[in-house]
């Protein structure tokens, strides 16, 4: 059989690792995105984000990118991979879902699938993708095949990653359907699932990350109650894990980012509001998660005066930008907020993230610790499992603020380090 191409819009954390995949799978791969240095890095096998399957498997299964959307009159099949953020109000941004789509409808070869990869609320696909290939007059069903196949990659994730994570499918017809399930098979290990909607396709991808929103959403608020009631969070969801059924441990922390689950719960809520319905717990969920970096640093704030230090005036180190462990990754990270809510209350902030240093302040952990009277921990990076209440000690630091419940509490207490974690 010919060799079939793939084009892949959009090379960030979902495209790259997906075309890398579909290389590896013997199909041809042309990657197409707008960034001019991320393709130079692509096209010199160097991956441009930190993945160990791309570092892997990128130099062995090298692709084609490119800014010329001309490519795409190759492709047999489009994945459209692009970002799908909110402005400052949380309303949707499709923009760049219009835009790959105008890309691929201008270039497009009769018959191809385009495949939209982008997180999206249900309706988008019918409401804005459709629309876009109809007005070209291509038929859908017929002279081109549209299927939503929302990607669950979780950067980061040693065990779960491109090549072995399920899928959900859904398409606008049978043999749309079916030729999207043929190609996520030759691609994906993990089970291939169709559903009878593309809404519900659509649906399903929303659904997951609400899910985690609102059970974290669920645990930060049991973590300010905690505090207030004098009960450690950690000890607590460590004893209730201990049930073998029926729950599933959620952890509080200093807030939540990441391109997913502080975005897409907005999705549903805007376009659920749009018909009349209003998603009442996943607002209540945004927000209580939206409030924990404000929580963290009046946490910091009452340590701080209980030792008659005010923040203004203090040095204040944080540790890690990234949204989460041992990523590059500070999209939505809680970082930004607690710095901006630091220095508008006129602390002398400094930062260190051993996976984003061009955005640190110093080089090092050492110089980090030198310059700071006390700490808030951002990120749980496993360079910074190296910290314990002698090294702090030694550094003549007075408080941490633990934003991920990581460090040993007692060990802390020990060393006359001033310790207060988010529920504990
Ligand atoms: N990051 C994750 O962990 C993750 C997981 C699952 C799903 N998603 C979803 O996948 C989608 C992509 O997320 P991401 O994290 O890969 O984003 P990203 O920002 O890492 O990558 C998107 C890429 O698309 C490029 N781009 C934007 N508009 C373009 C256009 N018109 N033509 C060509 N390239 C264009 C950008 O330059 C960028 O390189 C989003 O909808 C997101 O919600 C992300």
């Amino acid at each position: 059989m010919k060799k079939q191409t793939v084009v892949v819009i959009g090379l960030g954390y979902v495209g790259l690792p997906l075309a890398v995949r579909a290389k590896e799978r013997g199909y041809n791969v042309i990657g197409i995105d707008l960034d001019k240095k991320k393709i130079d890095l692509i096209n010199n096998q160097i991956s441009p984000i930190e993945d160990s399957y791309l570092s892997k498997n990128l130099p062995k299964f090298p692709i084609n990118a490119t800014r010329d959307i001309k490519k795409i009159k190759k492709a047999d099949i489009v994945l459209i991979c692009v970002p799908t953020p909110v402005d400052k109000s949380f309303n949707p941004n499709l923009e760049y879902v219009r835009s790959a789509c105008v890309m691929a409808v201008t270039n497009l070869k009769k018959g191809a699938l385009v495949v939209l990869e982008s997180t999206v609320n249900p309706g988008v696909s019918e409401e804005v993708v459709k629309p876009i290939f109809e007005e070209q007059n291509l038929k859908v069903g017929k002279n081109v095949f549209i299927a939503h196949c929302p990607e669950r990659i979780n950067p980061g994730d040693p065990k779960w990653d491109i090549t072995n994570i399920p899928r959900v499918v859904g398409a606008f017809c049978d043999k749309g359907l079916k030729k999207a399930i043929t190609f996520y098979e030759s691609i994906v290990d993990g089970e291939i699932h169709p559903m009878k909607h593309i809404r519900e396709a659509e649906a399903c991808k929303i659904v997951e990350n609400s899910f985690r929103d609102i059970n974290i959403a669920f645990v930060n608020e049991l973590a300010k109650s905690f505090d207030a009631l004098h009960i450690d969070i950690k000890d607590v969801i460590d004893g209730a894990s201990t049930k073998p059924f029926g729950f599933m441990p959620h952890y509080p922390s200093c807030g939540i980012g990441g391109h997913c689950i502080p975005v897409d719960p907005y999705y549903l809520i805007k376009r659920a509001k749009q018909a009349g319905f209003d998603h009442k717990f996943l607002r209540t969920s945004r927000k209580i998660n939206n409030s924990m970096p404000e929580y963290t640093v009046e946490s910091l704030r009452d340590k701080l005066n209980s030792i008659k230090m005010p923040i203004n005036g203090t040095n204040i180190g944080l540790l890690g930008i990234a949204y989460k462990a041992n990523v590059d990754d500070d999209r939505e990270s809680p970082y930004y907020n607690i710095i901006k809510l630091l220095t508008k209350n006129g602390a002398k902030v400094h930062s260190f993230d051993p996976h984003i240093k061009e955005k640190s302040s110093v080089k090092t952990l050492t110089t980090l610790l030198k310059k700071s009277e006390a700490l808030i921990l951002v990120t749980d990076h496993g360079e910074f499992d190296i910290i314990d209440g002698k090294l702090l000690k030694e550094h003549d630091i007075k408080i941490i603020i633990d934003g991920k419940n990581i460090l040993d509490k007692q060990d802390m207490k020990k060393n006359g380090i001033i310790y207060k974690g988010i529920g504990r």
